[in-house]
This record gives structure tokens, C-alpha cells and sequence, in this order.
């Protein structure tokens, strides 16, 4: 037995900065959000991906002395505050990994529901799952396809069951349990989901599952459970990574196999559950997650910003290739209802999750949300388009007209539906300039026809009828998304 030590990155204090949350992400490689943590607590380095806020000065993992495998690791710090670098050289992996597929029975278009973390983080309990649960129904979600109602982290007691190894729920959180839980969701005719940890604890510190799927995987069937966000924090030293590519093949890399013995585990029990991998969007995920579960985070965890929104799109864009029924990039739960974003903002948000088929789980106490933004999360034609049951793949961008501007994210994109043609255009110029497409320029409208315009979030037809050749233009207010389904006439 050997031990690794964690590194601490003291934050610089600064009280005029918002900070991140008790065990929210406060750095890592590609993190965009806030990098200190509220007082008391310390951003700690987990791996070159992750940072956390914990409470903990100094933290001490124990991993257990590999067996049957060679493993190295090299560790360097930083005393600048950067996120230090861990890279680990693993050789052998267990000759049997599992390459059980995920269910086939679930998960085929992106998951619509909610879940606890952005909203209340550690903070919850059995009373704030069952009151969305009714507002799904009370506030028309449940009518407009929200399904899973998902607790994140925290859940549970810091120790196993010494006899059954089982996870035990915290009594005081869930007095009745997470079968309670399930039983009541159940009766309102939506799913239940849960979250755990492929790796020794979850990010704030409750049991991991990694060496224990065939009992969790058990457990949740017992329970009722239809959905499982799995995340990868405190992992081993010998389950440990390089960040490089191993023989350029992350399906056969230890993080890749922590995560099938999950699928297989899953697979053993008669409940289908959808499984969403949370690797942060390391390992080349996009590669090997069809194989592995139904979604694949992309990044880290988001933050309520429209740099945030930004980034994640052009993370997105960049990875469409691998998205299609069953396998889906996930841009991380919704910040609608949090924090300081307009609401173009937040139709920027919703849209481009939809157009990018990602998950969409609210994250807010639902309660809260003002009349406009349910409005934008029921809106139907948007959600038919994110739940189309002919059309797998997400919309993709496009040239509106020759020679357009390239920006970052890109803004014009188009997709298909049962029902035809869509366009997307998010406005993300810092220039006055109105949105403009060809319609011979939209893939698949093709340079001869007369087309018209239907606005998908009004749900009525635009004025005007075009020939292929003819531009239509629209101006969108600033960082606002139009959502159009081009008819053919
Ligand atoms: C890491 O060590 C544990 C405990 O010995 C073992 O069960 C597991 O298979 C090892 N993981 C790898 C990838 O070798
Ligand atoms: C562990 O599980 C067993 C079997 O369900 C139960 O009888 C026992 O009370 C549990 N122990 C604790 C400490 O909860
Ligand atoms: C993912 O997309 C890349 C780039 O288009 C492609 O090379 C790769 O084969 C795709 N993998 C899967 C599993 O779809
Ligand atoms: C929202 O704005 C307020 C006031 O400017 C600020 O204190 C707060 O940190 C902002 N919240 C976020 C999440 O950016
Ligand atoms: C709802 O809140 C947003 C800000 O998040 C605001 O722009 C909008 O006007 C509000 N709608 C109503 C009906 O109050
Ligand atoms: C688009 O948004 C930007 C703000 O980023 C704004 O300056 C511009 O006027 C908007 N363009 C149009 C056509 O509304």
C-alpha cells in the first residue's frame, strides 16, 4: 500500500469575485469558471482535468498496490496556483473488461428531466426531489416530455452497509429511502435517476462504486432506479490514465473499463437504466461512449455565463460526428433559472442544447421560474425537433452565403426532422450586422423550389414566399438564437 497525496491550490483571496460552490469545480484543463472557493473551503487538485472545492486543507487518498499491473507515476506540482500535471503510465489491463453494451431499451433521444446539483448542490433531500417531481406536472414539463427526475451527489451516508456492502441512503435526507423516492416518482409516471462515482468516493467524498457495480448496479434495480450519472472523481493510482492516448484506443484505457464494468453491472439486472458517463469530456470520450452508455459530458461542470454557453458549443460543434440515437454529447445540465444570464441568453441556452440534441436536465428550483422561461423549456416544436424519432443526428453549421464571416461559436446551423428542413442562427456578433441566409445555401433545400418561413418559437408562418436563390434576413437581438423550419412549398 502506497500513499498519493492530493495537492492543495490555496485560491488567491479575493472578496469581490463570485466564488464556486461547496464541491464545485473551481479549475482543471479547458475550465472556464470560477477558479476560488467560498470561505473555508480550498480548491483541491484531483487530476489535470479537475479541480474541487473541498473543505479539507490537505487530503490524503490511499490507493491499493496494483496486482497483475505495471504502473508509474510521475507527479508534478506547480507553487504558481496552476493545476499541476499527474500522469500515470498503466500497462496490463484486466484481460476480461466487459463489452457489454448499454440498453437499447432506453436512451434512444437525449434525456429531458431535472436534477439536484446546480439548484442545491449537497443541500438536499427527499421533500426538494418530490417537489419538482409535482412541478413537472404542475408547471406543464411532464406534458411537454420531461421524464427523470435525477438526485445528484450527496445522497447518501459516507459509509457502506459493513455487512452487505450496500449504499446506504442518509436517513435524514431520505427518510424513505431512494425506493420511497422511486415509488413516488413512479406513481406520477416519471423516472428516477441517481448518481454515482467511478471511482473510490463521489466528488464530495460518499462511497464510489468502482470494485462494487455488481452490488450498486443491484441495489438501484431493487430501489427502482432508471438513470445513473456516473462521475470520476478519487480515482485509484493504478485505474489512473496517462493524458496521452493509449495506443490511440480510450476504449481498452483503465478510465474507459472503469466505466464498462458499470454498463456490464447494469446490464445484469432487469431494469433498463440510461447510463450517462461524467468524464468531463477527457479520454476522447466521443470515441468510445456510444459503446459505454447513452450520453457523454463534454466538459466540465457549467457555470450560469454566456462564456460558458459560448464554449460549450464550440466544444459540441466539434464533436457532432459521434452524436446520433443512443449517443449523445452532453453539455452539461441547465443554468436556466440561475445566475445573471439575459433572457436571450437563456433561449440561447435551450436552443442550442436542443439543436445539439444534448441532455437537457433543468437545474433550478423549479418554483422559481418566471412565466418566460417555462415558456422557453415546454416550447414544443423545439423539444420535437431535440426528441425526433426519425432523425438521430444533431443540426450541423453551415455557410449562409458566400464568403460569410466566420465567428466563434459559428452561428448559422441547420438540421433535419421528420418534418423537413430547420434552421438555427445564434447572434453572437459584437457588431450590429442582421442574421442572413440563402436558401439554396440550407443543406438539402436544394437551387430550385419556393420556400416559406415558420418561426419555431412563435409557432406561426413568416410572411413572404422565396425562391432558392433569394436570401432571407432577420435581425436577432444581442446573443439571441432564432429558431426557424423552412417550408417547401
Ligand atoms: C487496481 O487494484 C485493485 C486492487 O488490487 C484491483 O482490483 C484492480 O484490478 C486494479 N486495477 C487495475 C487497472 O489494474
Ligand atoms: C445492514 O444491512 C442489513 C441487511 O439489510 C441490516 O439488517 C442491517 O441493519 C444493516 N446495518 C446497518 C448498520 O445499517
Ligand atoms: C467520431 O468522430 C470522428 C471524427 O469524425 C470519427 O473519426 C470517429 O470514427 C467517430 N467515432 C464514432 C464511434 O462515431
Ligand atoms: C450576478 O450578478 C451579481 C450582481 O452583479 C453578482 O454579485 C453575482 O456574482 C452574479 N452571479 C453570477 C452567477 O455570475
Ligand atoms: C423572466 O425573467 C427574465 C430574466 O431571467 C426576464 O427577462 C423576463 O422579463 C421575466 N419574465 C416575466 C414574465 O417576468
Ligand atoms: C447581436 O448581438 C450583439 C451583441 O453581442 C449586438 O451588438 C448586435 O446589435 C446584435 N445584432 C443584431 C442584428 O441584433
Amino acid at each position: 500500500m502506497y500513499s498519493l497525496s492530493l495537492f492543495v491550490l490555496l485560491a488567491v483571496a479575493s472578496r469581490t469575485l463570485a466564488q464556486s460552490q461547496p464541491f464545485g469545480q473551481c479549475g482543471g484543463q479547458g475550465w472556464t469558471g470560477l477558479t476560488t472557493c467560498t470561505d473555508s473551503w480550498v480548491c483541491v487538485f484531483q487530476n489535470a482535468y479537475y479541480s474541487q472545492c473541498l473543505q479539507v486543507a490537505v487530503s490524503t487518498t490511499t490507493a491499493p498496490t496494483s496486482t497483475g499491473t505495471t504502473s508509474t507515476i510521475k507527479t508534478t506540482t506547480s507553487s504558481t496556483g496552476t493545476a499541476s500535471t499527474t500522469s500515470a503510465t498503466v500497462t496490463g489491463f484486466p484481460a476480461s473488461a466487459p463489452t457489454t453494451p448499454p440498453s437499447n431499451l432506453v436512451g434512444k433521444t437525449p434525456a429531458l428531466g431535472w436534477n439536484s446539483w446546480n439548484a442545491y448542490g449537497c443541500n438536499i433531500n427527499e421533500a426538494k426531489v418530490l417537489a419538482a417531481a409535482s412541478q413537472f406536472g404542475s408547471l406543464g414539463l411532464q406534458a411537454a416530455g420531461y421524464q427523470y427526475i435525477n438526485i445528484d451527489d450527496c445522497w447518501p451516508l459516507t459509509t457502506r452497509n459493513s455487512t452487505t456492502k450496500q449504499i446506504v441512503p442518509d436517513p435524514t435526507k431520505f427518510p424513505n429511502g431512494i425506493s420511497g423516492v422511486a415509488t413516488q416518482v413512479h406513481a406520477l409516471g416519471l423516472k428516477l435517476g441517481i448518481y454515482s462515482d467511478a471511482g473510490s468516493a463521489t466528488c464530495a467524498g460518499f462511497p464510489g462504486s468502482l470494485g462494487f457495480e455488481s452490488i450498486d448496479a443491484a441495489t438501484f434495480n431493487a430501489w427502482g432506479v432508471d438513470y445513473l450519472k456516473y462521475d470520476n472523481c478519487n480515482i485509484p493510482a493504478n485505474w489512473s490514465d496517462s493524458a496521452l492516448p493509449q495506443n490511440g484506443d480510450w476504449y481498452n484505457s483503465n478510465s474507459a473499463i472503469r466505466y464498462r464494468q458499470m454498463t456490464a453491472a447494469l446490464a445484469a439486472q432487469a431494469r433498463p437504466v440510461q447510463f450517462s458517463l461524467c468524464l468531463w469530456g477527457n479520454y476522447e470520450v466521443w470515441d468510445w461512449g456510444a459503446r459505454v452508455g447513452h450520453s457523454w459530458r463534454l466538459s466540465g461542470d457549467s457555470t450560469p455565463t454566456w462564456s460558458y454557453i459560448t464554449s460549450i458549443i464550440s466544444t459540441a460543434v466539434s464533436h457532432i460526428s459521434n452524436d446520433t440515437f443512443g449517443a449523445h454529447g452532453d453539455m452539461d445540465m441547465m443554468e436556466i433559472g440561475n445566475g445573471n444570464l439575459t433572457i436571450q441568453e437563456q433561449r440561447t441556452h435551450f436552443a442550442a442544447w436542443i439543436m445539439l440534441k444534448s441532455p437537457i436536465l433543468l437545474g433550478t428550483d423549479l418554483s422559481l421560474l418566471n412565466s418566460t422561461q417555462l415558456a422557453i423549456i415546454t416550447n414544443k416544436e423545439l423539444l420535437a425537433f431535440h426528441q425526433d424519432l426519425t432523425v438521430g443526428p444533431p443540426a450541423a453549421p453551415f455557410t449562409p452565403f458566400a464568403s460569410a464571416p466566420v465567428t466563434s461559436p459559428l452561428e448559422y446551423y441547420s438540421g433535419k426532422s421528420a418534418k423537413g428542413t430547420h434552421v438555427f442562427i445564434i447572434n453572437t456578433s459584437a457588431t450590429a450586422a442582421t442574421k442572413t441566409f440563402t436558401f439554396s445555401a440550407v443543406p438539402g433545400l436544394g437551387t430550385s423550389g419556393t420556400f416559406s418561413v415558420h418561426d419555431m418559437w412563435a409557432g406561426v408562418d413568416l410572411a413572404g414566399t422565396y425562391a432558392a436563390s433569394a436570401s432571407f434576413s432577420v435581425t436577432v437581438a444581442p446573443h439571441d438564437t432564432v429558431a426557424y423550419f423552412i417550408n417547401v412549398l
